[in-house]
């Protein structure tokens, strides 16, 4: 059968970020583990705990509507986990892998960010208050993780440049100029 409703949308869309959720409790630990910045993993661990709170959320989200929580495999999670694994192969040193996994949380984050917007848009189009705002609360947590995450990559980006000039390692600005004038 065809799917035609809003509410079975909102069910599967529900589905696909109660899958995120879980795949992230399982990808936090490792980013903290992979951290070389103390604030960094203090930073992952606190949102491990919120990720755990936020699935609950979810879980009671699905009751309010007396439907049995169901996961929606969400290949775009899973997908960045693929792309941190494959990044790995590139053997990062301790600081650049820390800025990259910033990077990928950050995009997490922005995946959540536009999952819970919708589905808290969803949610008024079917006159459900108390299902809206249960996923406000996992939506300022999103947010304020992508702040967090955002303003560590710009103040640990700013330390690793320096600390690269000063060992010349950086090279940067003539390195590039001399790669475009190649015409690369
Ligand atoms: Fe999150």
């Amino acid at each position: 059968m065809p799917m035609q409703s809003l509410i079975d949308l909102f069910l599967h869309e529900l589905g696909d970020i109660y899958d995120a959720e879980q795949r992230i409790v399982q990808i936090l630990p490792q980013l903290a583990g992979e951290s070389a910045d103390p604030q960094t993993q203090n930073v992952y661990r606190q949102h491990l705990q919120e990720t755990q709170q936020q699935i609950q959320n979810i879980e009671q989200c699905f009751q309010v509507l007396g439907v049995q929580p169901q996961r929606q495999n969400c290949a775009a999670v899973a997908g960045l986990k693929q792309e941190h694994d494959a990044f790995m192969q590139e053997r990062p040193t301790p600081a650049i892998l820390t800025m990259y996994d910033l990077g990928a949380a950050a995009e997490i984050e922005h995946y959540g960010i536009a999952s819970y917007q919708g589905l808290i848009e969803q949610c008024a189009l079917l006159g459900q208050q108390d299902c809206a705002q249960l996923l406000q609360k996992n939506l300022q947590q999103e947010q304020t993780m992508l702040r967090n995450v955002t303003s560590l990559a710009h103040q640990l980006g700013q330390q690793s440049a320096s600390q690269q000039a000063s060992l010349g390692l950086q090279g940067g600005a003539d390195t590039l100029s001399q790669t475009s004038a190649g015409g690369v």
